[in-house]
């Protein structure tokens, strides 16, 4: 006599997983959250950022969105935005940004960060050291105790001439954090070994510590005034919230004053 089997069990629901770029984009829309009509709104660089841009432009599509100027950060922003049909402006035409949006590449427990692994730091920079709000977008991977604490790259974008002469002032500057200083190679991708060029013509030197640097005032200062040096990639009291996404849900840090409702 068979046995009689019923029906198979259906298998167990299971929880999908999410991608790191599923947490890029729940940050970005959280921060779009924050964009009205009428704003100038400083467009970020980098995969993050991206969405934030690509949902700028939905919005304004569904006519959500009305009168927005946008200020992009690089000339790969530029190229989304327009491709997306965002209007665009600078900093001539409209030197204060009303709201910037922008990813990270580490974010300390004050909300400095460090910016430029994508090379845009300059006009990252530019643009959001002038924007009444600066909200950062990350996932929770570029949480870091301090700055500098990924182990990852600080870059700075130094002038072409004599590169290897500010590579060795910069190690010299940061001995006592253990740096060691590279000149950054563009993708091997049609660039083979030649060197990294920015938007702006110049070279990034990205800088590895060992140790912590110490005090953040101090370091940007003495490294903008070493000659030869355009900018770099520490962003000291800039960002006026963070948006983190993580596995567990999103969390919203802010500078004292600036409170942002969710
Ligand atoms: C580019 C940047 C980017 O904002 C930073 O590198 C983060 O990039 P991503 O969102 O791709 O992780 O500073 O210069």
């Amino acid at each position: 006599q068979p046995k009689l089997v019923g029906p198979a069990a259906p298998p167990p629901l299971q929880a999908v997983a999410l991608t790191q770029d599923d947490l890029k984009k729940i940050a970005a829309y959280k921060a779009v959250e924050h964009v009205k009509s009428g704003m100038v709104v400083g467009l970020g660089t980098g995969s993050t950022a991206k969405h934030a841009v690509d949902r700028i432009a939905q919005l304004l599509r569904q006519g959500k969105l009305k009168n927005i100027v946008g200020v992009p950060t690089s000339t790969q922003t530029h190229e989304q935005a327009v491709s997306l049909g965002i209007p665009l402006s600078d900093l001539g035409s409209h030197p204060v940004v009303d709201l910037a949006i922008d990813g990270a590449d580490e974010v300390d427990p004050s909300l400095n960060l460090v910016k430029g692994r994508g090379g845009s730091l300059l006009r990252e920079k530019m643009v959001e050291s002038v924007a009444k709000k600066f909200i950062v977008i990350v996932d929770e991977s570029k949480l870091v105790k301090y700055v500098g604490g990924s182990r990852l790259a600080m870059p700075v974008e130094v002038v072409q001439f004599s590169w290897s002469h500010s590579l060795k002032r910069l190690e010299a500057l940061f001995a006592h954090a253990g740096c060691v200083a590279q000149l950054r190679k563009a993708a091997a991708e049609g660039g083979g070994k030649k060197p990294y060029v920015t938007d702006n013509n110049n070279y990034i030197i990205d800088l590895y510590f060992e140790k912590e640097i110490g005090d953040l005032n101090r370091a940007s200062d003495a490294v903008l005034r070493l000659p030869g040096i355009v900018d770099h990639g520490m962003f000291i009291g800039l960002a006026t919230s963070v948006i983190i996404a993580g596995v567990d849900g999103v969390t919203i840090k802010t500078k004292k004053g600036n409170e942002i409702e969710l």
